[in-house]
C-alpha cells in the first residue's frame, strides 16, 4: 500500500511541476495587451483629454468639430482605442464609416489628426513600439473616414 502512495505524489508533485515550468514559460513569451502597456484606461484617458484639446487647437481640422459634444466624442474614443487595444471596455459608438459620412475628410485632414495624436503619444513618453501598435490598429479605419 505505501508503495502506491508514494507513486501516486510522485506523479502528483510531477504534474505540479510540470504544470509551473509550463506556466512560467507563458508568462515569459506571452507579451502583456497593447492596453496594459499603454497603462490601461487611466492612461487611455489622459491622452485622449490631451489629444482632443490638440485637435480643438487645431486650425487645420479643428472647423469639422465645431458642434462636437466633447465629452461625449471624448469618452466613445477612450472605450474604442480601449477595446481596439485589447482592454476590457465595449465601443458603443456608431461605426467609422457612419460617424464620417458626409464630412468630406481628405488625407490632409487625416494625417493632421493623427500627427496631434503623435504629439500627444510623445508628451507623455508612450515607446515607439507602443505607438506603432496602435498607429496599426488605427490605420486600417481610415478607408471608412477619408471620403474626398
Ligand atoms: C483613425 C482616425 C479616427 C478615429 C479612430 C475616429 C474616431 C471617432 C469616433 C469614435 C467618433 C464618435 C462616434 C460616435 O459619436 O458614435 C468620431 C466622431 C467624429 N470624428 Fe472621427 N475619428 C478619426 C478620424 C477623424 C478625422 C480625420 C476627422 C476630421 C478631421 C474626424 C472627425 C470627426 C467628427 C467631426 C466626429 C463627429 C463628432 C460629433 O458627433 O459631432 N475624425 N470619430
Amino acid at each position: 500500500m505505501q508503495w502506491k502512495r508514494r507513486l501516486a505524489i510522485g506523479v502528483l508533485s510531477l504534474g505540479i511541476l510540470v504544470g509551473c515550468a509550463t506556466t512560467g514559460e507563458q508568462m515569459a513569451t506571452k507579451e502583456k495587451s497593447l492596453y496594459y502597456r499603454l497603462g490601461g484606461k487611466p492612461a487611455i484617458t489622459a491622452v485622449v483629454d490631451d489629444f482632443v484639446a490638440r485637435v480643438a487647437a487645431d486650425r487645420r481640422i479643428n472647423r469639422f468639430f465645431a458642434n462636437t459634444d466633447v465629452p461625449s466624442f471624448k469618452a466613445k474614443l477612450v472605450d474604442q482605442i480601449c477595446e481596439a487595444s485589447g482592454g476590457p471596455c465595449k465601443y458603443t459608438g456608431k461605426d467609422m464609416k457612419t460617424t464620417h459620412a458626409g464630412m468630406g475628410i481628405t488625407d490632409a485632414d487625416f494625417n493632421a489628426l493623427v500627427e496631434d495624436l503623435v504629439a500627444t503619444l510623445n508628451k507623455f513618453k508612450v515607446p515607439e513600439k507602443e505607438q506603432s501598435e496602435l498607429l496599426a490598429v488605427l490605420g486600417p479605419m481610415k478607408k471608412d473616414i477619408v471620403t474626398r
